[in-house]
């Protein structure tokens, strides 16, 4: 089996400044790509900006700046927030960079070469927001305005010359892609959703746009831009040098592994990329995972609602690692969540600062101060003791394959519950008082500590920051995580020094007014 993996978020629309839904596509993204780095994959970890089409023309035109300039602004605090983020995203890739322009015009040759695209006209609605053309039966009026019924952005009348793609031809490829390959649209309530769209019979896709500019030039015809989501769906495939297909870093990542997205782009990702790729006669990636939307109130969050949470704000306040955290944690992954800074404190102050925090502090202090300050030496396992530590071993394939099916709720659960277990063990054991039975004590202690290690490189994918400083404890580095190595119950070298480590996380209190 080969050790590679790939991963991508969406690219962003450098229309605004990220908000927090930007910040939870990327950090799950991160999750992902960390863990399967620590079970010794290669991993090519995708992200950027998607920086052509009329809504960015507009915002740059609003401000009165030249799009590439209004967009290198914006993209620079995408790329910022990716730092800020920890993200170890191993690529950003813009649309405006030469490398993109020269793969979209290249992919656009080989969809005319095979006869899927042809010269026609659109009529009919569209969103800038949305940069999507819909139907009469996907509108509705609202106080004498037209919107798209799915997202409910403006849409307005466009009437021009268009380059349109054979969609209606890949329907039933698609179709028998969807059935051959379960798993490759998830979670399954969006596989059914897009089943059914498909389904209904798709219409072919105007896929250019003549009355702006802003854009990839259609190659051969000067006057046409090539639609932005053609283009921005190719940054997949660009960032591996395509069309370069003899590339190492083509042959080695693709077809992807995941495209992690929200549903709101689901259509664009599970319909029409896996139908131009058909076209183009190239892999299809294995699987396309829509998360849901960060909520709030009712409402998704989003730059065009204005109700947005500023993860910079967030972060200033309560750092990367509890935000990390709670993202993972509290948003039930594959659904809708609401966030608040009320929960988010409850979770740092019960999970973080109580269960894993003080779980650290007390083991270490009390083996300081109880066995010479180093991993015991002389230890006897009994019942209780390896009980606990074998959690971790009778897991390790399932939580692999947990992993490899987007279940983050099964993983961040066994966390949880092996840090409830581990504290009341340290609790029911009492090791203070075996101050006369030293074997029993250190084997206590030392049991505790490899369930702080083992817990720890759990907990790397989720809060890299602090699992790296409770490794400390262990002198153990970054290049020290191995997955693998939660199943060995003696991992840790008897008589290696502990070292103390400053306090992981502080309670916050909360402010009631
Ligand atoms: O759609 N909750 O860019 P975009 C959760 N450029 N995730 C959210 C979210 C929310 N409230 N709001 C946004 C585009 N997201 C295109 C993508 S890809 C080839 C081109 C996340 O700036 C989520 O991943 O509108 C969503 O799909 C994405 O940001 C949309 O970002
Ligand atoms: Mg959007």
């Amino acid at each position: 089996m080969s050790k590679n993996f790939y991963i991508t978020t969406p690219i962003y629309y450098p229309s605004a400044k990220p908000h927090m839904g930007h910040a939870y596509s990327s950090i799950i993204a991160d999750f992902f790509a960390r863990f399967k780095r620590i079970d010794g994959f290669e991993v090519n970890f995708l992200t950027g900006t998607d920086e052509h089409g009329l809504k960015i023309q507009r915002a740059a035109e609003n401000k009165g700046v030249d799009p590439l300039k209004f967009c290198d602004d914006i993209s620079q605090t995408f790329r910022d927030l990716t730092k800020i983020l920890n993200l170890t995203n191993t690529d950003f890739i813009r649309t405006t960079e030469n490398r993109h322009k020269l793969s979209v015009q290249n992919i656009w040759n080989e969809l005319k070469k095979n006869d899927d695209i042809y010269l026609s006209k659109y009529s009919g609605w569209y969103s800038v927001s949305d940069e999507a053309f819909y139907g009469e039966d996907e509108i509705e009026e609202i106080d004498g305005k037209k919107q798209a019924i799915s997202s409910k952005s403006n849409v307005e009348w466009v009437d021009e010359e268009s380059f349109f793609f054979r969609l209606s031809k890949w329907e039933k490829a698609l179709l028998d892609h969807y059935e051959k390959n379960p798993d490759f649209i998830l979670p399954k309530s969006r596989r059914n959703e897009v089943i059914s769209f498909v389904k209904n019979g798709l219409k072919d896709l105007s896929v250019s746009r003549k009355s702006f500019s802003w854009g990839i030039k259609v190659p051969d015809d000067n006057e046409h831009v090539i639609y932005v989501w053609l283009d921005a769906l190719t940054n997949y495939l660009s960032a591996l040098n395509y069309p370069n297909t003899n590339d190492s870093k083509y042959k080695k990542f693709w077809p992807a592994s995941i495209h992690l997205i929200g549903k709101d782009i689901l259509r664009f990702h599970a319909i029409y990329w896996p139908a131009f790729l058909l076209a183009a006669k190239i892999p299809l990636p294995k699987k396309i995972y829509g998360h849901g939307w960060i909520l709030s109130g009712d409402e998704k969050m989003s730059k065009s609602k204005g109700n947005i949470l500023d993860p910079i704000e967030m972060i200033n306040e309560f750092g990367i690692d509890p935000l990390r955290y709670y993202l993972i944690k509290e948003v039930s992954f594959g659904n809708d969540g609401n966030i608040s800074k009320d929960k988010l404190i409850d979770c740092i102050n019960s999970d973080l600062a109580n269960n894993f925090g003080n779980l650290c502090q007390r083991v270490t202090a009390f083996a300081i101060k109880n066995c010479g300050g180093i991993i015991p030496n002389k230890i006897k396992f009994i019942n209780e003791d390896k009980k606990l530590l074998n959690k971790f071993e009778n897991n390790i394939e399932a939580i692999r394959e947990k992993i490899d099916n987007q279940d983050i709720n099964f993983y961040i659960d066994f966390i949880v519950d092996c840090l409830f277990d581990t504290n009341k063990y340290f609790n029911d054991q009492e090791p203070w008082n075996k101050k006369d039975d030293q074997i029993r004590l250190n084997t206590i202690v030392f049991t505790t500590l490899e369930i702080v290690r083992k817990i720890s490189i759990l907990l790397y994918p989720i809060i890299p920051k602090s699992s790296l400083k409770a490794l400390k404890i262990f002198n153990l580095s970054e290049k020290d995580i191995d997955y693998s190595s939660i199943s060995n119950n003696e991992f840790l070298l008897k008589g290696s020094e502990i070292n103390k480590i400053d306090i992981l996380f502080k309670k916050i209190e909360k402010n009631n007014d």
